[in-house]
């Protein structure tokens, strides 16, 4: 048992006050041992919101169950509660609870809806570390949670996940395939990520991001880098290796994170208010949240005329501009149909594809950052 490992999840669970986290070696795997912990398998159905990552969705398929996709609202980009009920048969097995960008899910209807149908709720926190929702943190609300620790998510280990529960029985299901099924990481592999870590502290800031996000993702093509995620992730076949836990060093980044985390959630406050303000001086609409959701985003999203353009622009004007997502089941090249994705089916995360960019909250982005990144936004102009 890995000690390092082990005192990033007494670290997490102790931060996110939860009893029980199981560190994995990406989101994805997070997800996958919750998933079948909780017996999720074939012919079952678990309800996403249409306007996710494929890579949340490969698990659901890799145990042979059917995701169900339901649209999205237009302000928080998370599941709209109103469309679950119609979603729900009696195959329904979990509902997914994912929030978008570090915006919090209506929690309070979503919980009511099942509560009532008896259908447990696991909350995807990739995006949403130390959000809040009625005064309590996200990945307190569900039966379980799970986390990244990918290189754009709130903290980075390189690749990283973790899963979170407060449930007894269900933490003993996770903790058995955790010791009986999942691998530790190939030598090689953990040793490059290693090597990974350090050029990302040496090498990225939001000047640098596009060039270097290129070159990364050539390197992943030719199988150099730990890349986030491989050519095999695109079909919904399990492939070998995939169920791994998380490596020493990728865990002893993660304790180093948690101890500037709150830190790091002040400035990702502070920088949503830098955007907030920039825009609004500039006449742009920004519609306030609910008062009782308080976000930490992990990037900051907005609305363009024209995303093709903006990607086109940001790498020349130095802006570090996120492109997520590209698709209801991000990234672009995802075969939706593989997928039980048809087009026409979430109309408003379609939409929400077409038109959100994102920009950076974290924390090598300050307000310099922010007014570079605002500026091609105005130059790009509103949806109208
Ligand atoms: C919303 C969401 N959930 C889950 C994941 C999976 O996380 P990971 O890359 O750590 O597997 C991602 C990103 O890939 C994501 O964007």
């Amino acid at each position: 048992m890995s000690q390092a490992r082990r005192h990033f999840e007494q670290a997490f669970a102790q931060w996110l006050g939860m009893p029980y986290a199981f560190a994995f070696w990406k989101g994805r795997v997070a997800m996958y041992a919750i998933l079948r912990a909780m017996g999720v398998g074939e012919g079952d159905e678990v309800i996403l919101p249409g306007y996710t990552c494929v890579m949340d969705v490969n698990p659901v398929k890799y145990l042979g169950a059917k995701p169900v996709y339901v649209d999205i609202d237009p302000q928080t980009y998370n599941i709209d509660v109103s469309r679950i009920e119609q979603a729900i048969t009696p195959r329904t097995k979990v509902l997914v609870a994912q929030h978008t960008y570090g915006i919090p899910c209506e929690m309070d209807a979503l919980l009511d809806i099942a509560k009532r149908k008896g259908l447990p709720v696991i909350e995807d926190c990739c995006l949403a570390m130390g959000s809040m929702y009625k005064g309590r943190l996200c990945g307190t609300f569900g039966l379980a949670a799970y986390w990244s620790f990918q290189w754009n998510k709130p903290f980075t280990t390189g690749v990283g996940g973790m899963a979170t529960t407060g449930d007894a029985a269900l933490a003993g299901k996770i903790d058995e395939l955790y010791r009986l099924h999942a691998q530790e990481p190939a030598f090689p592999t953990a040793w490059m990520l290693s090597l990974q870590r350090v050029a990302y502290r040496l090498l990225i800031y939001p000047r640098t991001t596009a060039l270097a996000t290129s070159l990364f993702r050539w390197l992943t093509r030719k199988g150099v880098v730990v890349g986030s995620s491989s050519q095999a992730e695109f079909t919904p076949q399990m492939p070998g290796g995939f169920f791994t836990l998380m490596g020493q060093a990728q865990a002893r980044a993660g304790r180093s994170q948690i101890g500037k985390l709150l830190a790091n959630i002040a400035h990702r406050r502070r920088m949503q208010r830098v955007y907030d303000d920039l825009l609004r001086q500039a006449g742009w609409p920004v519609p306030p949240l609910p008062p009782y959701m308080d976000p930490v985003l992990v990037r900051y999203p907005v609305r363009v005329a024209d995303k093709t353009r903006a990607i086109a622009e940001a790498p020349k004007a130095g802006v570090e501009l996120g492109t997520w997502f590209e698709c209801p089941l991000h990234p672009r090249e995802t075969p939706l149909d593989l997928y039980d994705y048809q087009t026409g089916l979430c109309p408003q995360a379609e939409q929400a594809a077409r038109e959100v960019v994102n920009l950076p909250t974290h924390r090598r982005a300050g307000e310099h950052t922010a007014r570079r990144s605002v500026e091609l936004v105005l130059g790009i102009g509103q949806v109208k």
